[in-house]
Formats: C-alpha cells, sequence, structure tokens
C-alpha cells in the first residue's frame, strides 16, 4: 500500500502560515489539556499517536481489563501495529534505509523508571518485546544494530524476513532520484508512542518505529531514545513524540514535556512550550512535523504539534476516539 504513504515533501510551494495558538477542534481548550476530573476516579487512561493508535490504545485498554498490568497494556498494544504489514512506519512492513534495509527503533519505560531500547534492529517482529526484554533481562539500556539482533535470537525472538514487493518498489522508485528530504506525514500514521495510566496511577509508555523513510543506514531517531521519543516519571506522568527525530532529539523533547508537567504546567500547555523550543531553536524550520503526547498521572492529558494534521487516540472510560492535536501551524 505504497500508494497510501503520499508525502508532501521540502521545497514544495505552498506556505504554512503561522497560526500560534490555534486550537484544533476535538480538546477542551487551547491548550489541549483535558481537564483533571475532580471526584472522578483516577485513570485508567490511554494516548496513542495517530489513527493508528486508535487500535493500540484500545488493546492496552483490554490488557488491562484483562487484569494485566499498564506494563503490558503499553507493550502489546503497540505489538498489534509492530505486526501490521500495512504499516509504513511502523514494523517490518515499514519503509526502508537508503541501502534497501527495513530498520527499527523502539523502547519502552516503566512507572520506576526502568527503561529498555533497542535501535538499528533488523529482521524481528516485535522490537518493543526486545526491549522490554533488554530492560528485564540485562544491566543495559540499549542494544543496537548486530548485537540487538544477536542479542534477540539467542533470547528467544524468531527471525522474520519480510519483502513485500510495494516497500521494494517505493526504495526503487527512490533510488532514481536518491533525494533525501524529510516530509511532513499527511496520512495520519507514523511512529507508534502509548502512554497508560491504569486505575491506581501507575504509568508506563512504548514507542517504536520503522524510522525516516530512505535515511542514512544506522541513522537512529528518537523513538528509542529515553528522554527522546518517551519519557516516564511515575511521580509526574508521561510523554511521548513523534515527527522529525533529529528535532526532538535536540531538545530532549519528551523528558522536556515531563519536567514542565513537574514545575506545573498542564500537559497540553507542556506539549506546546516543547514545540515552540523547537521552533525558537530552528527559527529557519519549514515543513518539518514534531507532534507530542503528554499524560499526567492524575490522567489528565495533552497535545501539541508543528503543523496542523497531528491527531491521536484517547481510550478511557468514557472515550474511545481520535482527537485533532492543537498546532501551531496551519499546513497547506
Ligand atoms: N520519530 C521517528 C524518527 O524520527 O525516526
Amino acid at each position: 500500500m505504497t500508494d497510501r504513504r503520499r508525502f508532501l515533501q521540502l521545497g514544495l510551494a505552498g506556505t504554512a502560515a503561522l497560526a500560534t495558538g490555534c486550537a484544533a477542534t476535538t480538546l477542551e481548550d487551547r491548550n489541549g489539556t483535558a481537564p483533571a476530573r475532580p471526584g472522578a476516579p483516577r485513570g485508567p487512561v490511554f494516548l496513542s499517536t495517530w489513527d493508528h493508535g486508535l487500535e493500540a490504545a484500545r488493546k492496552g485498554w483490554n490488557v488491562l481489563q484483562a487484569k494485566g498490568t499498564v506494563l503490558d497494556a503499553v507493550e502489546q498494544g503497540v505489538m498489534l501495529i509492530e505486526s501490521d504489514l500495512g504499516s509504513r512506519s511502523v514494523g517490518l512492513g515499514g519503509l526502508p534505509d537508503r541501502d534497501g534495509r527495513t530498520t527499527l527503533d523502539a523502547c519502552i519505560q516503566t512507572h520506576e523508571g526502568l527503561a529498555g531500547a533497542v535501535a538499528c534492529l533488523e529482521d524481528i517482529e516485535h522490537p518493543i518485546s526486545v526491549a522490554r526484554a533488554v530492560m528485564e533481562r540485562t544491566p543495559h539500556v540499549m542494544l543496537v544494530g548486530e548485537g540487538a539482533k544477536q542479542w534477540a535470537l539467542d533470547n528467544g525472538f524468531p527471525e522474520k524476513k519480510v519483502d513485500l514487493p510495494e516497500v521494494r518498489q517505493a526504495w526503487q522508485e527512490w533510488l532514481a532520484k536518491s533525494a533525501y528530504k524529510p516530509v511532513v506525514n499527511i496520512e495520519n500514521h507514523d511512529t507508534i508512542g502509548l502512554l497508560g495510566v491504569d486505575g491506581t496511577g501507575r504509568l508506563a509508555g512504548s514507542c517504536t518505529t520503522s524510522g525516516l523513510a530512505f535515511k542514512i543506514h544506522g541513522r537512529v531517531g528518537d523513538s528509542p531514545i529515553i528522554g527522546g521519543g518517551l519519557f516516564v516519571d511515575g511521580d509526574v506522568g508521561a510523554a511521548c513524540a513523534t515527527g522529525l527525530g533529529e528535532l526532538v532529539i535536540r531538545i530532549a523533547g519528551s523528558h522536556t514535556v515531563v519536567e514542565l508537567m513537574r514545575q506545573g504546567m498542564e500537559p497540553g500547555a507542556a506539549c506546546k512550550e516543547a514545540v515552540q523550543r523547537i521552533l525558537r531553536k530552528n527559527p529557519g524550520l519549514t515543513e518539518q512535523q514534531v507532534g507530542f503526547l503528554a499524560l499526567r498521572k492524575d490522567g489528565a492529558y495533552g497535545a501539541h504539534a508543528i503543523y496542523s494534521g497531528f491527531n491521536f487516540a484517547v481510550r478511557t472510560a468514557e472515550d474511545d476516539r481520535l482527537l485533532e492535536s492543537p498546532y501551531e501551524r496551519k499546513w497547506g
């Protein structure tokens, strides 16, 4: 389904006028912050990026209802998307790097701040589960490349080679020009991040992706970086990121969002400040997307993105829907 993934490329005509404060439609206030629910039971709440987040958040919810832990929930939620070979941005169906190799990045973090990650992992269906195993079975946080794959194979994760004609064709089409241009996603799927809090205020988060299409082999984005694509602090809340990983890593994006919440900012305001920090640090930035989600331990949540078009799923006792994130600039 390569044709489903059409991109707007850098350099295209079309301006993105600054529209600071442009609020999206469905969140409850201009900062995209759902109010804490005084008197309501805390959690469970699941938040997840893009359209595919709907399925992931529902799965997380169901795992919790079936007496799984919130860590099980955030792992199993994104595993669904990793297994979807129709996804061109997550899992083994993801678009490859410039050498034609699909390389996967993922991380997971617990309420206590324990963390596991893998980067540049090939031929393994569930990088998120390898990340969890690294966390639980080794003294380390992150394994990369060949070492990560060998460790995964040695620890019972089967090798799975996938060669999809659509993906090969997309790569061959890219090779004809070999133009490396990060792109704004207009198809509502990209990195998947899943944040969850259970009914007792316990948090966990996961993040998994095949990364930027046609990247240099060995390039790693924000998604497996604790504090970049994901950060969980059981005292405060959790955050995750999607979009161009280099922009997120440079401001330790998800960590920044959680630290701003620690200082008292509402979740949506914290996401907005992180987005605005990216824009301040990159004054020439144009047509590059980043979106953040934030979940406070009391269940309040928020989102913010550079450009319009970033959506996310929310699953609570009352809600099972996609919301449009507030943004700084209207796309197109
Ligand atoms: N956010 C995913 C990446 O940049 O790889």
